[in-house]
């Protein structure tokens, strides 16, 4: 299948010294002095090129170029986009009935450290929903449920491991030094994750030098289980409730994922969504950007002219761009580009996640359905661990399983993350009988991400850069937004000798407000 592309246009005015960009609030202010309007073929432009949906891609992407036309635009913006993507329904209804819940099908929750998100939710005026489920979460190892608790996981809810010493069942298995090191892990992560938001927040065209400023380097280059075990925390904590984490976030085991993405999924997420599905967010970045976009359009090709411009051909026909911006991964978007930048992006794999929603009349899981005593009380949610597989074991035939509430009276909703597809068969047998409406998606939705020191570069030729070179560091929502505005910045630093909060390149005022964010209140 032909992949569309989200193709983003920034025509900006030629002068450099007429340049205005309306750095004060960009998302919500003109540029003051109107430029005069010059004729099309002589005006920079920028085209900004990100994923379409063509094969389900979720919102990750989508961010990309929103975000980074929103940094950039005031009214000289034009955007190409597909149909998909721009409506960018990652969220379903049950029943395909608009008057049940919305369901998202992908990314779904975001924190309060997450601060682009997170502001952009309160400046567009958004709600913000929060998930409760206090109805428990067990482990499955394939074959044995192993532990069962009345609590979930604080990476799926909100505040620390600390809750977890309440629960004496908790504490006896896991006892108090393995929660404490691995709520130490996160914490001093997410000390260092929130510089990125600060008035001196590092711009970065090199990846592993990004990943020394902010010490993790150490993080990056072990796994989550090598790197936690280091820190003193039991065997048994990382397989069972870290490697839960990593599973239901990244469809990765412990032993396979680096320990920076692996500390950020075991943040506590505050598990914030917006009311009616998260696509709103990038929705209104394109529609605050003022950029016109051009929907379902597919690029062919990215070639450099001989004046240090970029032709992207595309089902548009040919168009000359002062420069480019690569919003998508590369791999998956089978655009031609010359040898020289090809050569320099490394193949990025990603997992490939199946979702299958669907609808239950059984109020939770019947034990007999796992070969349990009928005595067992099968909790809300469902993760897993690869632990019984490492040891000869039966794989787990899901990452997640769990129960997302009730859609009417006695008919609940079910999400089920999995490698495979799951059958209709098996799906019977795990319900009983009891399965009402069914609904599958898949794509490639994480990166895989190996302990790694080497990057993607950010900038692949003068005038062309990569916001995906981000993704084998951390990839989340957020932090594509941060890998825009890292980009975007460049780049107007290298077009027009500006960054997105001025020609200083450091924020001038409102640096003492709580809750400052860079790029938003500079
Ligand atoms: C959709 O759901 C609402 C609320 O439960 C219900 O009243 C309505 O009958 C449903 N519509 C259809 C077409 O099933
Ligand atoms: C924000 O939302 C509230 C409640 O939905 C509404 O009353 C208000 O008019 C909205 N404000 C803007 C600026 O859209
Ligand atoms: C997008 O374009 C393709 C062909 O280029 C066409 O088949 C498809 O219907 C279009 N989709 C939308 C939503 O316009
Ligand atoms: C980034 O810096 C590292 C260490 O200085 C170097 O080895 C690497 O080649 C650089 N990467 C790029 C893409 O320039
Ligand atoms: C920011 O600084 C500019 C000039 O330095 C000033 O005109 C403006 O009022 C300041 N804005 C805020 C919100 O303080």
């Amino acid at each position: 299948m032909r992949t569309h592309l989200v193709l983003t246009l920034l025509p900006v005015v030629s002068a450099v010294s007429a340049f205005q960009l309306p750095f004060k609030l960009p998302f919500f202010n003109q540029p003051s002095v109107q430029q005069p309007l010059q004729p099309t073929n002589t005006r920079p432009r920028i085209a900004i090129i990100g994923a379409g949906s063509g094969r389900g891609r979720p919102i990750r992407e989508r961010v990309v170029h929103r975000r980074a036309c929103v940094h950039h635009c005031g009214h000289f913006v034009r955007v190409l986009t597909s149909i998909s993507s721009s409506t960018g329904s990652t969220v379903v209804f049950p029943h395909d009935n608009t008057s049940l819940p919305a369901i998202e099908l992908g990314a779904s929750i975001f924190v309060k450290a997450n601060k682009n998100m997170w502001r952009a939710v309160d400046e567009f005026n958004l709600t913000r929903r929060d998930f409760r489920d206090d109805k428990g979460m067990g482990i499955w190892d394939g074959e044995k449920l192993l532990f069962t608790v009345n609590l979930i996981p604080p990476y799926l809810a909100s505040g620390g491991w600390w809750s977890w010493w309440d629960n004496a069942k908790a504490l006896l298995r896991y006892g108090f030094q393995s929660p404490r090191r691995t709520q130490a892990f996160v914490d001093k992560m997410l000390a260092q994750f929130l510089h990125l938001y600060s008035p001196e927040a590092p711009k970065w065209d090199n990846i592993t030098h990004l990943s020394s400023t902010l010490e993790w380097t150490e993080l990056v280059s072990q796994s989550t289980s090598d790197y936690l075990r280091s820190e003193g925390v039991s065997d048994k904590f990382i397989s069972e409730l870290v490697e839960a984490s990593t599973r239901v976030n990244y469809g990765q085991n412990a032993d396979e994922i680096h320990a920076l993405e692996g500390a950020c999924s075991l943040a506590p997420t505050g598990a914030s969504a917006v009311q009616g599905g998260n696509f709103q967010v990038f929705e209104q970045f394109l529609k605050r950007s003022q950029a016109n976009v051009y929907l379902n359009t597919t690029v062919k090709s990215i070639s450099p002219t001989t004046s240090n411009r970029w032709v992207l051909d595309s089902d548009r026909g040919s168009e000359t761009y002062t420069a480019v911006i690569l919003a998508a991964p590369y791999h998956s978007t089978k655009i031609q580009v010359p040898v020289d930048v090809s050569s320099r992006i490394p193949t990025q794999p990603y997992v490939h996640l199946h979702v299958t929603l669907l609808t239950t009349t059984q109020p939770s899981i019947p034990p007999q359905s796992f070969s349990l005593p009928a005595s067992t009380k099968i909790p809300a949610m469902l993760l897993t661990t690869f632990e019984g597989a490492r040891n000869g074991g039966k794989e787990p035939e899901f990452n997640s399983m769990s129960y997302h509430g009730l859609i009417s009276e006695g008919e609940w909703v079910v999400k089920i993350f999995s490698k495979k597809r799951m059958s209709n068969k098996w799906l019977s047998k795990m319900f009983d009988g009891k399965v009402g409406w069914v609904l599958r998606k898949e794509w490639d939705a994480y990166p895989v991400l190996p302990p790694t020191s080497s990057f993607p570069e950010v900038k692949l030729a003068p005038g062309l850069y990569y916001v995906n070179s981000f993704e084998p560091f951390i990839s989340t929502m957020e932090t594509e937004t941060l890998a825009s505005r890292n980009v975007v910045d460049m780049l107007l630093k290298d077009s027009f000798e500006s960054g997105i909060c001025g020609p200083a390149g450091t924020p001038l005022n409102d640096t003492d407000k709580e809750d400052y964010v860079f790029g938003w209140d500079c």
